[in-house]
């Protein structure tokens, strides 16, 4: 479903990504962790399509996305693919239920499938009843609620979800957790979740990568990441000033 080869990124001659590979099928969950800076971010908006100038393949459904990078094109493609902003990407002057209607009246939808739709992606996130309040008025947690309800209601095939508990208390990322994997059952979504949050990641997926210095230092199962002998993995879970990552 998402096949990424030897993936090279870089700003100002500053290498973020380089050559960086991997494979996620349909229903599948791959996890990336990373320092703060180490690419995550960079890394889901190249196969969102957010960042179009790179090296390498990236390839949905075997179709290299850089032919879908023409703008009739990526009609279509934009709404297979949902990208969950790490800091919520929602439109300030729209209330929530306009930010969560927003790429279904974009996809061409209209009439009374559109509140259906909305109501029920509020409703899975937990915040049926916040459909008039625009998003200054909403805490960051449910901030964050609003954008997974404004991706899955457009049945993606792919969720890219950039930091989808970060600043949410543990309750509350746990019933995220629950939403993700919902949403991974009910439809066969390939997703990729970049977060900090070992729990939650030990929850949703199947595979874990690692990025340190624009690589990928290890790349396997979550069991592996947890339980094998990767010395960058160790460090990273055990939060070690001692081994090969740096702290600064
Ligand atoms: N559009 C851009 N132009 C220039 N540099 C960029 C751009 N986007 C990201 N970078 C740089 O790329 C590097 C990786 O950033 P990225 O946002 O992917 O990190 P991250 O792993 O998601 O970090 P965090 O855990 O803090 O979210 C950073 O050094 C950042 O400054
Ligand atoms: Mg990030």
């Amino acid at each position: 479903m998402i096949k990424v080869e030897n993936l090279t990124v870089s700003f100002e001659n500053n290498i973020i990504l380089n050559n960086v590979t991997l494979d996620i099928d349909a229903g599948e969950t791959m996890v990336i962790f990373g320092k703060n800076g180490s690419g995550k971010s960079v890394l889901l908006k190249a196969i969102a399509g957010l960042i179009q100038d790179y090296k390498g393949i990236i390839k949905i459904n075997g179709i290299d996305i850089k032919q879908l990078h023409n703008k009739k094109a990526l009609k279509n493609y934009d709404f297979n693919t949902a990208y969950v902003f790490q800091k919520g990407g929602l439109f300030d002057s729209m209330n929530v239920f306009e930010n969560v209607a927003f790429p279904l009246r974009r996809k061409g939808i209209t009439g009374d499938d559109i509140p259906e739709t909305v109501m029920c992606s509020l409703k899975r996130v937990g915040l049926s009843g916040s459909e008039q309040k625009l998003p200054s008025e909403l805490s960051g947690g449910m901030q964050k609620r609003v954008g997974l309800a404004r991706a899955i209601c457009v049945d993606p095939d792919i969720i890219l979800y950039d930091d989808p508990t970060a600043g949410l208390d543990p309750i509350l990322s746990d019933s995220i957790a629950d939403v993700i994997n919902q949403i991974k059952s009910h439809n066969k979504t390939a997703s990729m979740i970049a977060t900090h949050d070992l729990k939650i990641a030990k929850k949703i997926a199947e595979k874990a990568a690692l990025l340190y210095k624009g690589e990928m230092v290890f790349s396997g199962s979550v069991y592996d990441f947890f339980n094998g002998d990767n010395v960058y993995a160790k460090q990273f879970i055990e939060a070690k000033l001692e081994g090969p990552i740096d702290i600064f």
